[in-house]
């Protein structure tokens, strides 16, 4: 049994642009993010308060959250590694964050310069604090499947992350297969371990198509209750500390399955395909989406 209705979190503007090496103008990611909450979606991951040292094209961070605080009904998390982060997204205006542990520890390191345990009590003092503020945080697992670094991860230690980040008060927890090497065959193991310690409410599937699979873990995934996903507008991106990792699995590919499943999404998937227009014109570049490429020559 699949859920009648599915929440997708796009996460083009933040997953898919940090990757981009060329910046894009603060004016376009703005203007991205209102054709993107114009296709109906209810969540658009804005940006990231990182290192603008380590994420140079999301230094921006502050001035794209102030361009959207008039637009209302519409959740825009931005990503917080360390309380600096945090500190400066909420003095930005941010309602809602997300905090992003790997499950592997040498992505770990190369990500957030420090180790899985050291990083949880960091994810700690980032949920005390929004806490005391009524906000929101999603838990991001990375390298669920594997790591570009340690190759296989184990089941185990994912859920070992995922109960830290439900234990610590995640809204949601989104499962990451950053460099898209998940089959059907290895999803299914990973939710069945997670799943014995986080509530399928709790849980978000995100998947990359490096392998060309992402379509099917989404499907299974739903077969096993879970009621939201995470995608790209266009099916930007990749990781710029997983070498090898091509594009999240497109919004317009997901929500033409799920258009034909019959799973509603509120998504309008001709106004999403403007919004993934918009930015592959800027980008110069074809869509990652195959469904919005076959549709735009229909
Ligand atoms: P560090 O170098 O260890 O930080 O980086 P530090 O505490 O030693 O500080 C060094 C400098 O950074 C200092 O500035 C700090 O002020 C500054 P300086 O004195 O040199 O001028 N700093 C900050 N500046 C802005 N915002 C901050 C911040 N913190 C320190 N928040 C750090 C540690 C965590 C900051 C760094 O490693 C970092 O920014 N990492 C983020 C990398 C990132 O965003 N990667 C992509 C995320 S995608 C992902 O994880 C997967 C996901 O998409 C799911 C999936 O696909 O599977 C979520
Ligand atoms: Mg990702």
């Amino acid at each position: 049994d699949i859920p009648d209705f599915v929440k997708i979190v796009e996460v083009g503007v933040r997953d898919g642009l940090q990757n981009e090496k060329a910046i894009v103008p603060t004016d376009v990611k703005v203007e991205l993010i209102k054709l993107l909450v114009s296709s109906g979606l209810s969540v658009v991951e804005a940006t990231s308060f990182v290192s603008p040292k380590w994420i140079p094209q999301l230094a921006d961070a502050k001035d794209v959250l102030a361009a959207i605080q008039n637009v209302v009904g519409v959740g825009f998390p931005v990503l917080t590694p360390n309380l600096k982060g945090f500190e400066a997204a909420v003095a930005a205006g941010a309602k809602e964050v997300a905090v992003f542990p790997a499950a592997s520890e040498s992505f770990s390191k190369a990500n957030l310069n420090c180790g899985i345990e050291d990083n949880l009590s960091r994810c700690r003092d980032i949920s005390a604090a929004a806490r005391n503020l009524s906000i929101p945080v999603r838990g991001y697992i990375s390298c669920v499947v594997g790591c570009p670094l340690e190759g296989n991860i184990a089941p185990t230690k994912v859920a070992y992350v995922a109960k830290s980040l439900y234990e610590m008060g995640c809204s949601e927890i989104s499962l990451g297969d950053t460099i898209g090497v998940g089959t059907p065959g290895s999803v299914i193991q990973l939710l069945e371990a997670v799943l014995d310690v986080v509530p399928t409410e709790k849980l978000a599937v995100h998947f990359h198509d490096t392998y060309g699979q992402a379509l099917s873990n989404i499907l299974i995934s739903l077969q096993m209750g879970i009621g939201t996903v995470d995608s790209s507008v266009a099916g930007l991106g990749g990781c710029p500390y997983a070498k090898g990792a091509t594009g999240n699995v497109a919004t317009e590919d997901v929500v033409y399955m799920l258009n034909g499943l019959g799973v509603k999404t509120n998504v309008d998937l001709g106004k999403l395909m403007l919004a993934g227009e918009f930015i592959c014109n800027h980008l110069g570049r074809a869509s990652g989406s195959k469904a919005a490429t076959a549709l735009s020559k229909v």
